[in-house]
């Protein structure tokens, strides 16, 4: 193994597949039912909050009935043991790496199990029906809150530490995205702008497959545990 020291991790829906969580981009190219921009916009929720609401008021409450699987668990060991720096970076909303473990995490693009407040601007940890209009936490005032999820067309969180982190890694990981949304699409190519080593885990190639200096294609929950294990016993 070359020298590895620092690590950046970037998770998409692929990798709670095996939990039962829907993937985005299906066959039929519908999430759930929905397109995704009659859902997943800010224009969508001015036009129709109360669907919205209940399309993320659905899928947190699909949230209890679902567990992390071996590839989460994988990374949350990972994370335990690594004695370099390391940051897993996901697309996810759910809370499948919160659950498993994973400490070095961030949400790039928003938390089920999280509100902000548009009177306030706090966010807080949410677990009820949003489309209930219940009051926010931190301010008190009812029918402000919204889904802490970032939406097409909004600045996903933390970009300059991430920027920040893929500037100085070794190796870049990416598991179970199909990299069709940007700015997580073109992670892989930042790492190799900065001289990381590039690993892609996926069922199939992803768009950006040719940008990574190695594809392994196949389930997360049988490659990513190997990985994590052949990483470990050459620390
Ligand atoms: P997608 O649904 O676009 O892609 C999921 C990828 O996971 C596909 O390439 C699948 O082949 C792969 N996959 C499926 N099952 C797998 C398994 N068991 N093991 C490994 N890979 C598997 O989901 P994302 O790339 O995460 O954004 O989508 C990116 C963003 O698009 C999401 O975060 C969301 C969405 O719009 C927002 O909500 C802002």
């Amino acid at each position: 193994m070359e020298n590895i020291n620092n690590i950046v991790i970037l998770t998409g829906a692929g990798i709670s597949a095996e939990s039962g969580v829907a993937t985005f981009r299906g066959p039929d190219g519908l999430w759930e039912g929905h397109r995704v921009e009659d859902v997943a916009t800010p224009e969508a929720f001015a036009r129709d909050p109360d669907m919205v609401q209940k399309f993320y008021d659905e899928r947190r409450a699909k949230l209890d009935a679902v567990q992390p699987n071996p590839a989460h668990q994988a990374l949350a060991e990972l994370d335990q043991k690594w004695p370099g720096d390391l940051l897993l970076v996901t697309q996810n909303v759910d809370d499948l790496h919160d659950r498993a473990g994973s400490q070095r995490l961030l949400h790039m693009h928003g938390e089920l199990r999280s509100a902000w407040c548009l009177a306030c601007g706090e966010r807080s940890p949410f677990a009820g029906k949003m489309a209930l209009d219940p009051a926010c936490p931190k301010c008190d005032q009812f029918g402000h809150l919204r889904p802490d999820i970032v939406w097409f067309g909004e600045m996903p969180y933390q970009m300059e530490r991430i920027e920040l982190a893929l500037a100085q890694c070794d190796l870049f990981v990416s598991i179970g995205t199909s990299g069709a949304v940007y700015p997580a699409a073109g992670f892989v190519q930042s790492a190799r702008h900065y001289g990381a080593r590039t690993l892609e885990m996926n069922l199939d190639p992803s768009e950006g497959s040719l940008y990574f200096h190695e594809s392994r294609m196949g389930k997360a929950g049988d490659l990513v545990p190997v990985w994590v294990e052949d990483l470990l016993t050459n620390v």
